[in-house]
C-alpha cells in the first residue's frame, strides 16, 4: 500500500467536485474580472477554490494551503496542499473546452502526490511519489521520441508578454524552427500532463506559479519523464523557468534555450 495513497484519494475527491461544478457552469453566463491587463478570474475560479479548499481541510485541518486565489492557511504542519483550482481560464471563459483542476500535497519539501482533472475530457491524472503516474487507472510512460526535430512541444506566454521584454517569442520561433511543432494550448498543468501521457515530448514556460506546476511536475518524474530549469540546473516548483520532457530531448532543449538567452544577451 502506497504511503501517500489516502491523501490522494481526498485529493481526487476535491478534484472531482470542483470539476464537476465547472462542468456544470462551462458556458452558462459568468462574472468576469481582470487582474492585470489579460489576466482573468472569474466566480468559478473562486467557487472551486473554496470547494476544494473546505474538502481538504475537513480532512487535514491541521495542513497548510496555498492557492492561486488566496485561500492560505498556514499552519506548522510539514504538509502543504498547492492548489490551482482552475488552470486555463482564459480558456474557460472564452467556451474553449481545455481547461482543468490541478492539486498537488508536499510534504517536508518534496511533491508527494499530485492530481490532474479535465472535466470535460473526464481525463484523470494521478500521481504519487514513487508510486507511478496514471491516467484513469491507466500506468502512463512519456515518450519515446527524439530528436528534437520529431517532437512536439508545448509552451504558454506570461499574461504580461506585451509589457515585458521577457516574453518566451524568441524561445518560442527557435523551437518552432526546430521541432515538428508546438502547441500553446493554455492550461499549463495539462501541459504537463501531456507530457507525462506522451501526447508531448517537451515542455518549456517561464514566470510559471508553484500551483500551474506542483502536480504536473511529480506526474512527469513519475512517468519516467525529466523537469529542470531551462540549462538542466534542479527544480523546484518556486523557480519561474521550467524545462520537462521526455528525457531523450532534455539536452537538446537545454542547448536552445540557452544559445537563445546569449543571442537575446549580446
Ligand atoms: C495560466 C495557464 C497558461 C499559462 C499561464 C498561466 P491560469 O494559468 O496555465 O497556460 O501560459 O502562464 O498563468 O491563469 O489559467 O490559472
Ligand atoms: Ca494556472
Ligand atoms: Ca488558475
Amino acid at each position: 500500500m502506497n504511503t501517500w495513497n489516502d491523501h490522494l484519494q481526498v485529493a481526487i475527491e476535491a478534484a472531482r467536485l470542483a470539476g464537476s461544478y465547472q462542468r456544470h457552469r462551462f458556458t452558462s453566463p459568468l462574472s468576469i474580472e481582470l487582474k492585470g491587463d489579460k489576466d482573468l478570474v472569474t466566480e468559478v475560479d473562486r467557487e472551486s477554490e473554496r470547494l476544494i479548499v473546505q474538502q481538504l481541510l475537513n480532512r487535514f485541518p491541521d495542513h497548510s494551503i496555498l492557492a492561486e486565489e488566496g485561500s492560505c492557511p498556514h499552519s506548522e504542519s510539514p504538509h502543504c496542499w498547492i492548489i490551482d483550482p482552475l488552470d486555463g481560464t482564459t480558456n474557460f471563459a472564452h467556451g474553449f473546452p481545455w481547461f482543468c483542476v490541478s492539486i498537488a500535497l508536499e510534504a517536508d519539501g518534496e511533491l508527494v502526490a499530485g492530481v490532474i482533472l479535465n472535466p470535460i475530457h473526464d481525463e484523470l491524472f494521478t500521481a504519487t511519489r514513487g508510486g507511478g503516474a496514471f491516467l484513469n487507472g491507466r500506468r502512463l510512460r512519456v515518450s519515446e521520441r527524439s530528436p528534437l526535430k520529431d517532437t512536439l512541444l508545448g509552451t504558454g506566454f506570461p499574461y504580461d508578454c506585451a509589457s515585458d521584454p521577457v516574453n518566451n517569442f524568441d524561445n518560442f520561433m527557435a523551437f518552432q524552427r526546430a521541432a515538428r511543432g508546438i502547441r500553446r494550448a493554455g492550461a499549463a498543468a495539462l501541459d504537463l500532463a501531456s507530457v507525462a501521457a506522451g501526447r508531448l515530448d517537451g515542455f518549456w514556460e517561464l514566470k510559471l506559479k508553484p500551483w500551474d506546476v506542483a502536480a504536473g511536475v511529480l506526474l512527469v518524474r513519475e512517468a519516467g519523464g525529466m523537469v529542470s530549469g531551462f540549462d538542466g540546473s534542479e527544480y523546484s516548483i518556486f523557480h519561474n523557468r521550467i524545462l520537462a520532457s521526455n528525457g531523450l530531448i532534455h539536452g537538446e532543449m537545454a542547448t536552445m534555450l540557452e544559445r537563445v538567452a546569449s543571442e537575446e544577451a549580446a
